[in-house]
């Protein structure tokens, strides 16, 4: 098999993936946080478990980045990806409470698996398997709307992790309601961050693995997020009942 052919092959198991994700996600709690479940076999800390699964994401997207032959532009595109991947696969773990509630080995060998090939894919479309970008690119509506969108998903995400972090340094095993920022409008503006940022990304980079991976945050974090904001309502009596799932005022 050439490389090419395990790059596309891939890339088309990654738009397989998503309707299957998110139909199996409706019905099956991901069994990490409120949901983990010793059933689901043996655990790591949660702080390791976030540092390998992304760290893994970085790697494998700079190795395949920088043994092509990346233009201009798309340097451009590797701090953003690094920005993103230094923040959730270092900077989150540590900003994580010392916890004694384990992350399983199975979903964290499930999201390292994932990140590998996802890693992959942007990497390599980036510098090797894309038409490249010719420095008019950077003054195109794509490019422009989807570098808003992304930093505007990312920021969101940061302070709505933030903001849950807080909560749970200031008690390392309750659930609290958080209030504030988008919370006032939705459950779960951490994913609701997560997912724009990456359509931001798929925008700006115009390209099909930034598509498959935009595709897939949503096909993982909606169902998920729709399940917490069901635990917030079953667990919360006082829980606003004006306050979405992941999109204001719709869902
Ligand atoms: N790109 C992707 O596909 C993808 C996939 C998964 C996650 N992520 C990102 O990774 C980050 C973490 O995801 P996650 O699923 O772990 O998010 P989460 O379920 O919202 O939990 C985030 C952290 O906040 C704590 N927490 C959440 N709600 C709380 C509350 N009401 N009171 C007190 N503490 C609370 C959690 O503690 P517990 O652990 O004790 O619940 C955990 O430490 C998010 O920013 C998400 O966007 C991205």
């Amino acid at each position: 098999m050439t490389e090419s052919e395990l790059y596309h092959s891939l890339l088309l198991l990654m738009f397989i993936l998503c309707p299957i994700v998110a139909f199996l996600l409706f019905y099956i709690k991901a069994p990490y946080g409120r949901y983990v479940q010793r059933s689901w076999g043996a655990g790591i800390t949660v702080r390791s478990g976030w540092i390998v699964m992304e760290m893994v994401a970085l790697l494998s997207f700079d190795a395949a980045f920088l043994t092509g032959t990346p233009d201009l532009v798309a340097w451009i595109f590797f701090i953003l990806w690094n920005i993103h991947y230094g923040y959730r696969g270092l900077i989150y773990p540590l900003r994580l409470p010392n916890q004694t509630k384990q992350i399983p080995v199975l979903i964290v060998a499930s999201g390292t698996l994932f990140n590998m090939i996802n890693g992959y894919l942007n990497g390599r479309f980036l510098s090797v398997f894309g038409a490249g970008y010719s420095l008019d690119w950077l003054t195109t509506i794509p490019f422009l709307l989807g570098i808003a969108l992304f930093f505007t998903g990312f920021l969101t995400n940061v302070q709505s992790d933030t903001i849950l972090l807080s909560l749970r340094r200031a008690d390392k095993s309750a659930y609290q309601i958080p209030r504030g920022f988008l919370f006032n409008y939705v459950s779960c503006p951490n994913y609701l961050g997560e997912v724009v940022e990456w359509f931001g990304w798929a925008m700006a980079t115009w390209s099909l693995p930034g598509l498959a991976f935009a595709l897939f945050t949503a096909a993982n974090l909606m169902p998920r997020a729709y399940s917490h904001h069901h635990w917030y309502q079953q667990t919360f009596q006082e829980y606003p009942k004006d306050r979405k799932a992941i999109v204001p005022f719709i869902f």
